[in-house]
């Protein structure tokens, strides 16, 4: 009761005399940042070995719906299904409950190195990764209410308005930018002064700017402005400009699809979440080809459940193909390697796309960001602005054409980045970097004065792929990243590099003397060479953990594996709803586009069901 009382006036009105909460707070965070120094992240699903090797099955009952995974796509599906009060809706998740911790999005970076994260790296690369150890990306993916939402970088930005007309063009009619726009609006609780006609207020989802920038933000507009790159609502009628980011906070706390959406809706009785439940196995019947049910873990026990409708797949993009193949959906010669009956011949896993991410353009400045004390921003995070309400102060992001996308659309999209002061000590694990990265690189960043520039090569040409390690579901699957096969794709990211170098030459960036940090690696090149760039990008980049395009949609069986209704191809009665389907790369990130995905497609579900107007 104290605590609430206290709780309640210290966001309303004053705050000097609530030391309890400033406290708990305190407290918090230097718990859970100490706990992610020494997590040991994973190498499987053993915590759930016990319940899987269990001989007897219970009866978990049946459903109209069964939801798999309780991610962005899926805490939204089961939002708008449980909608209709006479279907009664079992979602399924393998993670826990979100926490006071997880809610403030400066810490983000911590969340991957706990129980929040699968643990997932990538499989030993030969083409990326260079400077990591073993070759290896770490794979990031939310394992919690809210899935990745709720450890993700709360940035909001959908993408391109081609991007999703090339959907249509791929063969998906229904998914052109003027069909999905409205369903991007449906979610949104704008706050920000946006275009008119792009953004919606009164949605479950807020959307606004983590404020205030700091004091180098100017310097990043200006010398924006100064290479004629103007302003501009990335959101909203165009997209080649720079911005303020737009985040999913509520004032100054993440909104992961799980607080905005699924904390409502938990509480109607037709809607059951069973959390730390790992799904094992959908069940089809493999002569009708007709999806029955599924088989999961949770507690040490197996349980196995029914639906009478259908089985949503909301797992990820890593996670769907994996179940999917596990359940005998996938390219049979690999199903066959693998010992498991192929039900259907797809190509699942087969087209992942990602995003990557160089974040070798690091600048000392001769501008100090000004530290506060833990207290002050803990105050000022529970007033809902400062540093711990954005994650790793992106305080702005612009976009910049490149390659063989259309003129209007962005190839390079680059995040400025300043003071990332409470990651460092973490910075190394997150990044899997080898110790040259670490000793002469990471060790010689200022936090407190540099800058540093992210690029994200938005139209990657190569592709990845997820496949089996083996039939056995306790084992995490392959993710063969495979980025940079495609030399194009190097070309690309080096007119981004050029724009960058460019930009810390103008007047605003000469204000804080901006300099660019030595990078240890690819010294044998010219330095600055095409060649050096090539070698350093191969060796630093990693991925901006967007994941997608595993279980693409289209109309041919050869080259997709749902059709536009995401139905998958060849079975009854199951459906994958996730970032997977997306048949092409974004030009923005996937979080936004995968709840509209499954904002859509709840329609759809409802149309077919004849219930959308009841
Ligand atoms: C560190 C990080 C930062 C990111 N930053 C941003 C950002 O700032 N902006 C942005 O737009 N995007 C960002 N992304 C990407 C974005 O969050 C994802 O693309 C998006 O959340 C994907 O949604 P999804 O529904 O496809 O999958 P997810 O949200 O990953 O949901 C899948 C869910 O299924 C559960 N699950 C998986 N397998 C099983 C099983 N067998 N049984 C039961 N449950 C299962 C998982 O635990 C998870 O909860 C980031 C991602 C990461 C990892
Ligand atoms: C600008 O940066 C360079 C390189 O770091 C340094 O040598 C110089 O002293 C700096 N100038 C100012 C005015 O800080
Ligand atoms: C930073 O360096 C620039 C360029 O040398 C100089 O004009 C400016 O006064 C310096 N600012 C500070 C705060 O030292």
């Amino acid at each position: 009761m104290y605590f609430f009382l206290c709780a309640t006036v210290f966001l309303s009105i004053s705050t000097a005399n609530c030391d309890f909460v400033t406290e708990y707070y305190e407290n918090l965070i230097y718990q859970r940042t100490a706990e992610a120094q020494v997590y040991e992240i994973p190498q499987s699903n053993a915590e759930f070995q016990t319940g899987y090797e269990s001989t007897e099955v219970n009866d978990f009952g049946s459903y109209d719906f069964i939801v798999i995974g309780a991610g962005s796509a899926g805490s939204v599906v089961a939002t708008r299904l449980s909608e209709i009060a006479e279907w009664n809706i079992l979602l399924l998740e393998a993670g826990g409950e979100e926490n006071d911790f997880n809610q403030i999005p400066s810490m983000f970076m911590f969340l991957q190195l706990s129980e929040m994260n699968w643990g997932y790296y990538s499989t030993p690369q030969t083409n990326c990764c260079l400077g990591m150890i073993d070759h290896k990306c770490m794979a990031p993916r939310g394992k919690a209410l809210g899935g990745s939402s709720a450890l993700n970088a709360v940035m909001y930005v959908r993408g391109n308005p081609k991007d999703y007309d090339k959907w249509v063009e791929l063969g998906n009619p229904g998914w052109s930018y003027e069909e999905v726009l409205p369903y991007f609006i449906k979610s949104e609780n704008s706050q920000i002064d946006g275009d008119s006609g792009y953004h919606g207020k009164g949605g479950f989802w807020n959307v606004e700017y983590a404020l205030p920038p700091t004091n180098k933000f100017s310097n990043f507009i200006d010398g924006n402005v100064e290479l004629n790159v103007s302003p501009l609502d990335y959101n909203g009628q165009d997209q080649l400009g720079v911005s303020k980011t737009q985040v999913n906070t509520k004032h100054g706390k993440r909104q992961s699809t799980g607080t905005a959406f699924l904390d409502n809706a938990r509480k109607r009785k037709n809607l059951k979440v069973v959390t730390k439940a790992l799904v094992t196995q959908i069940n089809i019947d493999e002569s009708s080809k007709v999806a029955q049910g599924v088989t999961f873990v949770t507690n040490d026990k197996k349980f196995s459940a029914t639906a009478t409708k259908e089985i949503i797949v909301s797992a990820g993009a890593i996670n769907s193909p994996q179940l999917l193949m596990l359940s005998g959906i996938g390219p049979k010669s690999h199903l066959e390697e693998m010992g498991i009956q192929v039900i259907e011949d797809l190509p699942v896993g087969e087209n992942l796309l990602e995003h990557p991410l160089f974040q070798g353009l690091s600048f000392h400045t001769n501008y100090s960001s000004g530290s506060a004390d833990v207290e002050t921003l803990i105050t000022n995070y529970l007033n809902g602005y400062g540093p711990y309400t954005s994650p790793s102060n992106i305080d702005g992001l612009g976009f910049i054409h490149a390659g063989d996308v259309p003129e209007d659309v962005p190839m390079v999209e680059y995040l400025f980045i300043t003071a990332g002061g409470s990651m460092m000590p973490i910075l190394r694990r997150v990044y899997n970097y080898n110790d040259e990265l670490t000793y002469h690189y990471l060790n010689n960043l200022n936090s407190d004065s540099d800058v540093v520039f992210y690029l994200v090569l938005l139209h990657e040409k190569s592709r990845g792929r997820v496949s089996l390690k083996s039939h056995d579901p306790i084992d995490f699957p392959n993710i063969d990243l495979n980025l940079f096969s495609e030399p194009e794709d190097i070309d690309n990211f080096i007119v981004g590099i050029e724009f960058i170098l460019k930009l810390v030459e103008t007047e605003a960036f000469r204000k804080i003397n901006a300099t660019l940090v030595d990078i240890p690696v690819c010294q044998d090149f010219e330095i600055y060479s095409r060649d050096f760039w090539d070698c350093t990008i191969r060796h630093m980049s990693m991925t901006l953990y967007h994941p997608c395009g595993t279980t693409p949609m289209g109309p041919d069986k050869t080259t997709s594996v749902v059709d536009s209704n995401l139905k998958v191809h060849g079975i009854e009665k199951l459906r994958v709803v996730d970032a997977g389907v997306f048949p092409s790369t974004i030009s923005g990130h996937t979080n936004a586009p995968a709840v509209m995905v499954a904002e859509k497609i709840s329609d759809v579900i409802k149309n077919d069901y004849q219930v959308l107007n009841v």
